[in-house]
């Protein structure tokens, strides 16, 4: 039988970053943060000066773009490596997000990525974070969550968020990015972010990180 998969899906600022981490890390199991490979694909095409809006350009560049993901240990955020670069910081950025949403309507680059994905699922386990985990990538795991919270709070999580890694932005300007970036996501064509039928939707507004944790630990069979 295939290893369990947990699937954390919903909009940024959901929570579902540090509650994926969170997750894997107390229960032992591996970590799939997919917005990353999204973000990397982008990153890398605009590096490399391809169109975004060039479906098979940035389709041929996923399919050449290395990702990797390296664990610090002690807790510490899991680096990305392009090519074999750091780029985690670069990443993080909303520009990046916003390319990364950008590139993501694009059928066939999803379809480029759909093994890359798969094969993070191995023993004892997989959190899987993104917009699609539960709905396209892992149809059969169990529990699926679907982490939600108003967009003003996700928007000042992320300003958070940016401030302590000391970058620069404006509540009003991220609020903003982050709504025309969650419209994008949910009225795409192909894997529109949206609960899988049988995902838990939990609204995380107001909730501390602990809770919505405990909550999620508390819908998986034994652990
Ligand atoms: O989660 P994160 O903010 O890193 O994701 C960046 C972008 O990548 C999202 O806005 C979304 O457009 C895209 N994405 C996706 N499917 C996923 C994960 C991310 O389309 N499974």
């Amino acid at each position: 039988t295939p290893a369990p998969v947990l699937t954390i899906d919903g909009p940024s600022g959901s929570g579902k970053g540090t509650v994926s981490r969170l997750l894997a890390t107390q229960l032992g199991w591996h970590l799939l943060d997919s917005g990353a490979l999204y973000r990397a694909v982008g990153y890398a095409a605009s590096l490399a000066g391809i169109d975004l809006s060039d479906a098979e350009a940035v389709t041929r560049c996923a399919e050449h773009t290395r990702i990797g993901f390296r664990d610090p240990g002690a807790g510490a955020e899991t680096r990305v490596l392009v090519n074999g670069h750091d780029a985690s910081d670069a990443l993080r950025t909303e520009t990046c997000g916003a390319a990364a949403s950008a590139i993501a309507a694009i059928p066939s680059l999803r379809a480029a990525l759909l093994d890359k994905q798969r094969a993070f699922r191995k023993a004892p386990g997989l959190v899987a974070d993104g917009r699609d985990m539960g709905t396209v990538i892992f149809p059969d795991a169990a529990p699926k969550v679907f982490l939600t919270a108003s967009a003003a709070e996700r928007a000042q999580r992320r300003h958070k968020q940016l401030k302590d890694k000391g970058l620069r932005v404006t509540l009003v300007d991220l609020l903003r990015e982050i709504e025309a970036r969650d419209r994008r996501d949910a009225e795409r064509a192909v894997a529109p972010l949206k609960p899988a039928a049988d995902a838990v939707v939990i609204d995380t507004t107001g909730m501390p990180i602990g809770t919505v944790v405990a909550r999620i630990l508390a819908l998986l069979p034994r652990h």
